[in-house]
């Protein structure tokens, strides 16, 4: 599905990633420190399992970033999220959330988690906004270098929709 929105900012698209976008994705990934890394087939693998999803944001004909879902059935979870650092704090990163919120709850998820290292702080406060709540830690989970993940939940099969709308509209 695509879904033009044009606002303040320019034309922007949201769609389902494709096989021929794997070099964008491994181009935003590997400038993202502080994202969660995968290898080539890793994200080859997403293209031919049922439950990876991925979904990306275009302007002006770049791929700007990218969020990446895991459907378990009455639980998803939000395996990585990245947007380019020179379109970051426009509301892409939001969007990206946004959308994978509501293609969660319209497959009939009851419950969104995610895992983030402590110190990534921009990442938390989107999952924060986002309603998320701090709901566990595991110790020394990350290496290189090593720390805590914080563990993060949204429950979302009460909601109606209401996802993407209260997304900054981009
Ligand atoms: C996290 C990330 C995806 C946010 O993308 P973004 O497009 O810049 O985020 P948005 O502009 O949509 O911001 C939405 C909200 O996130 C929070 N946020 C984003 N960047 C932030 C920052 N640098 N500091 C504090 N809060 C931040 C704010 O709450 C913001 O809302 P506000 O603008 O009303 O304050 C981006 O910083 C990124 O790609 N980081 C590197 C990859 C990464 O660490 N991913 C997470 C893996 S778990």
């Amino acid at each position: 599905m695509f879904l033009c929105l044009c606002g303040a900012i320019g034309r922007v698209l949201i769609r389902a990633a494709i096989p021929a976008d794997l070099p964008a994705l491994l181009a935003l990934d590997r400038a993202a420190p502080t994202a969660a890394h995968w290898i080539e087939a890793e994200y080859q693998r997403l293209f031919v399992a049922d439950t990876g999803r991925v979904t990306l944001v275009i302007e002006e004909d770049y791929v700007r970033g990218f969020i990446i879902g895991r459907d378990l059935g009455s639980e998803w979870e939000i395996e990585n999220v990245v947007v380019a650092e020179a379109t970051r704090h426009r509301g892409m990163g939001e969007r990206l959330v946004g959308e994978m919120l509501a293609l969660a709850r319209s497959r009939g998820a009851q419950a969104v988690f995610l895992e983030v290292r402590e110190s990534n702080g921009p990442a938390r406060a989107l999952y924060s906004k986002w309603g998320f709540i701090e709901s566990g830690r595991r110790n020394s989970y990350y290496k290189n270098p090593e720390e805590d993940a914080l563990l993060y939940k949204k429950f979302v099969a009460a909601e109606t929709g209401k996802a993407v709308e209260e997304g900054r509209g981009l």
